[in-house]
């Protein structure tokens, strides 16, 4: 089989590639080791950038983002038993966020994908990249137990922190660079209305909180939790308590509860791959960065990295011209680095560290502080919270 171009990923980021690339005429077969199922019951993200709304709107796959998502003007910093609102608009001249889940975001695309007809293989193991070093690379793959080969002009990593894509890199030629930190995130999901119609991280002396929401009627709530912490040894009453403890008295007082019917623990990383192409192969998204999720900015990374290599692969078919190909990785990485900078930031000074002294925690308070007092250090946050420009 041949395509043009092969992605590796049925995530965010090769789906929107994949759907951009129909959209404008360029073959391409996507390949995935998960299933449908799978994939969409996987929760993650919830924030979407302007930008990452606006390259949906040009995959033609936004109507029901148009239709149910929740724009939202603003968010609210919660510390001292207060909250402090972030006007994202006013603060921004005029830009918003909009809430509308990963899962339903993949599910738009993927029906997108399969009302046009494009070609993914799903259930494919041992998916191998070759010869991108040379002018005819290809994959080879199993597929139920036949041994497969797909050849293409180029090939997209999009296929996560544990793909296949960056490790067949060799290891001379990248550069990881990481940050652990020494907490994760619970999170669960519940039919109940979200305590405030707008987001509150909350920055307490027993962990960060952070109340969103899917839908007026579906809550998304995370807790800081230690990494030795086990799922199953939170109750759901356990949760809302400890929730609640991490709260200002009123919206603890506001919370509804209802059965959780997700709940699980992700661990909280910075890690950045440098370069981002390797000949013909490009690492987009999560294969080649991951930042902690408190500044809401690993979808919408993968997003912007889709926007780069797009234009450059577009370039290359229509102009034939190599330039926005050659330009992908600088331009992809130094919007990364801002994101990765932002979400370090905004973890630092929310978050409870182990092995924090009351140095650390005066630092925090003065932070919070100025944030909250001056409009030039409101407004470096607006800016990065609803995404730098491409
Ligand atoms: P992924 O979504 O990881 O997609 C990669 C795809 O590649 C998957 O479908 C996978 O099955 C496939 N794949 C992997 N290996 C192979 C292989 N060997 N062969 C074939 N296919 C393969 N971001 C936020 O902004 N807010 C959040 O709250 C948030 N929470 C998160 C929670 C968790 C547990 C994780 C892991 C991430 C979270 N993120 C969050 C980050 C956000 O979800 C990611 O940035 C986003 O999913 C990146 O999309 P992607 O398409 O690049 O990668
Ligand atoms: C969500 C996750 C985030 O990391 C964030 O900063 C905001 C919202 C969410 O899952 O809704």
């Amino acid at each position: 089989m041949r395509t043009q171009i092969a992605i590796i990923g049925s995530g965010p980021s090769g789906l929107l590639l994949g759907q951009l690339l129909t959209e404008a005429g360029i073959d391409n077969v996507i390949l995935d080791r998960a299933d449908r199922d799978y994939i969409l019951g996987r929760v993650r993200a919830g924030v979407l950038e302007e930008g990452t709304v606006a390259l949906m709107d040009k995959a033609k796959a936004s109507g029901r983002l148009h239709a149910e998502g929740l724009p939202h003007d603003g968010f609210s910093l919660a510390f001292d038993g207060r909250d402090h609102r972030i006007d994202l608009l006013g603060l921004t001249g005029g830009k918003r966020v909009m809430v509308y889940g990963q899962t339903e975001l993949t599910r738009d695309l993927m029906d997108r994908r399969e009302a046009g007809g494009a070609l993914t293989i799903y259930g494919a193991t041992d998916v191998q990249p070759h010869g991108f070093d040379t002018e005819k690379p290809y994959i080879t793959y199993e597929k139920d137990g036949t041994a497969h080969r797909l050849d293409c002009d180029f090939i997209a990593g999009c296929d996560g922190f544990h793909g296949v894509s960056r490790k067949a890199v060799p290891e001379g030629a990248i550069t990881g660079y990481e940050r652990v930190y020494p907490f994760g995130w619970l999170g669960i999901l519940s039919d109940v209305a979200p305590v405030s119609h707008e987001l509150i991280y909350a920055n307490h002396p027993r962990g960060f909180a952070l109340c969103s929401m899917r839908s007026e009627t579906r809550s998304r709530y995370y807790i800081q939790c230690a990494l030795y912490e086990k799922v199953e040894s939170w109750t759901d009453d356990r949760f809302w308590d400890e929730l609640r403890r991490r709260l200002p008295v009123h919206h603890a007082e506001a919370l509804q509860t209802a059965p959780s019917f997700e709940k699980s623990i992700a661990p909280l990383r910075s890690f950045v791959a440098e370069p981002m192409r390797f000949g013909r192969l490009f690492l987009v998204g999560d294969a080649a960065h991951i930042v902690p999720p408190t500044g809401a900015k690993g979808l919408n990374l993968a997003a912007s990295d889709v926007n780069y290599l797009f234009s450059g692969l577009l370039e290359h078919y229509t102009d034939r011209s190599n330039a926005g190909i050659d330009a992908y990785s600088q331009r992809a990485l130094a919007r990364v680095w801002k994101a990765v900078r932002f979400s370090w930031w905004m973890t630092t000074m929310m978050h409870r560290f182990p092995d924090s002294g009351p140095f650390d925690q005066k630092i925090q308070e003065a932070e919070l502080d100025y944030l909250t007092h001056s409009e030039a250090a409101s407004k470096a946050l607006a800016e990065n919270y609803v995404g730098l420009p491409y």
